[in-house]
Order: C-alpha cells, then structure tokens, then sequence
C-alpha cells in the first residue's frame, strides 16, 4: 500500500493502476463502516484507493474540526489489511494553498436538513470531493447511505458536471443494538452511549408504520418523534420523512420516502436515516 501527501505523485500512481479504481472517501477515524465501503470498492474494482483528510471547510465556526478524533497510523494499518492500494492523505495546505477561491456550490438540495443546519457544509463537501475526484480519476466512488444527504448531493454533482465516475451509495452499518457506527459516537458518555439506540429504534417504529400501511407524511414523522420523546437525553433537531429525489418533506408518500433525524446527546449530535420501503438503496 502507497501512502501519499501530495495530488501529483497520487495521480501519477493512479494512471500507473491497470484496470478500473475504486475511490473510498474519508476523514479517518476508521470504523467498520467505513471498511464496509472498502471491501465493496474491492470486490467491484481491480484496485482500490482511500483518501483520510479532515476538510475544515466542510467545518462551521463552533463545530468539532479542532476536536475531530484523528488516529492516522491505526487507519492506514486497517486500510492496509483490507488491501487497499493507495491511501492519499493531504494536509489542510495542499488541499487549500493560498489563494485559493474556486468552489462547487450546491443548488437547492442543499438548503433543508443538514444544509439547513450547518450553513457551508455541502460546498464544503463538495468542493473537496470533487477535488478528490480529479486527483484520483476513480472509476467508481464509494458513500454511505448514513450521510443520505451528502450522498444524493455528490450524485447531482457528477450529473451536473459530467464528471466521468460512478457513485456507490452503501447500506448503514450499525452496532448489534442499532446505533449507526459514526466516529462522533466516541463523545458520547456512557450514560449517552446507553440511550442512543433510540435513534433506530425511532426509525424502526416508522418502518412498522409504513408496514401497517400508513403514508401521511406527519403521521410517520409523529411515529418517529413518539419514540424520541421517551428518551430524556435525546434533544431531537429535526425528524424528516422526505422525497428522496427533492428532499421536500411530503404530505402523503406516492414513492419512496426518506426518514430522516438529527438528534443531540449533550453536546453530541448524531445522524441517522431509513429508506422506504426497506431494502431499496439510494
Ligand atoms: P466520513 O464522515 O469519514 O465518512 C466517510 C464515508 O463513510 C461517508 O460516505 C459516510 O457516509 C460513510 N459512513 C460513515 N458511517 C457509516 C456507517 N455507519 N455505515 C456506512 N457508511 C458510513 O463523509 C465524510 O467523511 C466527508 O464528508 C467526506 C465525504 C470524506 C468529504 O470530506
């Protein structure tokens, strides 16, 4: 496994892969969810590259940049053992030389939920997304169905800019007791830690709703928040039940809906989603 800081030598290694590259986008901290996108590239492309960078600009002001736990030595030994070939790992400086002042600046897609929240996110995101796209000139890359939002953002993009590359959205890995893996779940204290599988339980009950055949967008919505109510360390910030395609919020669902939440523990705000029906990928 090569393990570079700078985009030239990364290109110049890439164009000497044969055959067609899986790209596996990171800010390290490696958990099996993030393997599970690994392993994916690597069965689906003959080689596969990671990158691990923390991109302040996809930080607001008072969000976690400074604190963001960052463990380089045991990520590139799980990356090597999942056979990874190429791990590109730049500083803030290489990725933001000075003077730099060109962005990828999303469209409406980008304004509820997360977007909502965390005002230059989604530009941030891809900005270096796509700058990681064009040093590495993957064939296919590689997402989490567990950043729904940046998923379908990421999509739009490569449609918008032709930008020759397949996106892979994967399913959500979770702990045995439903917590989505997240490396934010390491702020969590134990009392939090126990209380956090909420969030899926949250979702589950959504899922016996649709099942039982109810569609009306606030009824689903309410199924969600009845289960959060009960946990008095869970400070829910927004529940959704959404067009997965518009990510409007829908009013009665005539397709597929994305559920939706961001929920705070203390200081800690964890993410999690549900597609249904269930069993259809974005
Ligand atoms: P990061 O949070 O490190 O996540 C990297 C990828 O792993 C994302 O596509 C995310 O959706 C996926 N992922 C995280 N937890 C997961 C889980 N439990 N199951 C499945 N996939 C999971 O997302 C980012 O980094 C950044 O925004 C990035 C795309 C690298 C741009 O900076």
């Amino acid at each position: 496994m090569r393990v570079l800081t700078e985009a030239g030598g990364t290109r110049d290694l890439r164009r000497g892969l044969r055959g067609s590259v899986g790209l596996v986008p990171t800010m390290g901290a490696l958990h099996d969810g993030h393997l599970s996108l690994v392993r994916r590239a690597r069965a689906e492309n003959d080689a596969v590259a990671a990158s691990i960078f923390v991109n302040p600009t996809q930080f607001g002001p008072g969000e976690d940049l400074a604190a963001y736990p960052r463990s380089l030595a045991g990520d590139l030994a799980r990356l090597e053992a999942e056979g990874v070939d190429l791990v590109f790992t730049p500083d803030a400086a290489a990725v933001y030389p000075p003077g730099f002042q060109t962005w990828v600046v999303p469209g409406p897609l980008a304004e509820p939920l997360e977007g909502a929240r965390r005002p230059g996110h989604f530009r941030g995101v891809l900005t270096v997304v796509s700058k990681l796209l064009h040093v590495v000139e993957p064939d296919r890359a590689y997402f989490g169905q567990k950043d729904a939002q940046q998923a379908i953002l990421v999509r739009r993009m490569v449609a918008d800019l032709d930008l020759p590359v397949g996106i892979v959205v994967c399913p959500i890995v979770r702990e045995p007791d439903g917590l989505a893996l997240s490396s934010r779940n390491a702020y969590l204290t134990s009392e939090e830690r126990r209380a956090a599988p909420v969030l899926y339980r949250s979702l589950r009950a959504v899922s016996g709703a649709w099942d039982a055949g109810e569609r009306r967008g606030d009824r689903l919505r309410e199924a969600a928040r009845a289960v959060l109510a009960a946990e008095p360390l869970a400070a829910p910030d927004y529940v959704s039940a959404a067009d997965p395609e518009t990510l409007a919020e829908i009013e009665t669902a005539t397709g597929r809906v994305l559920v939706s939440m961001a929920v705070r523990f203390g200081t800690t705000r964890l993410l999690d989603n549900i597609l249904l029906p269930e069993g259809s990928g974005l």
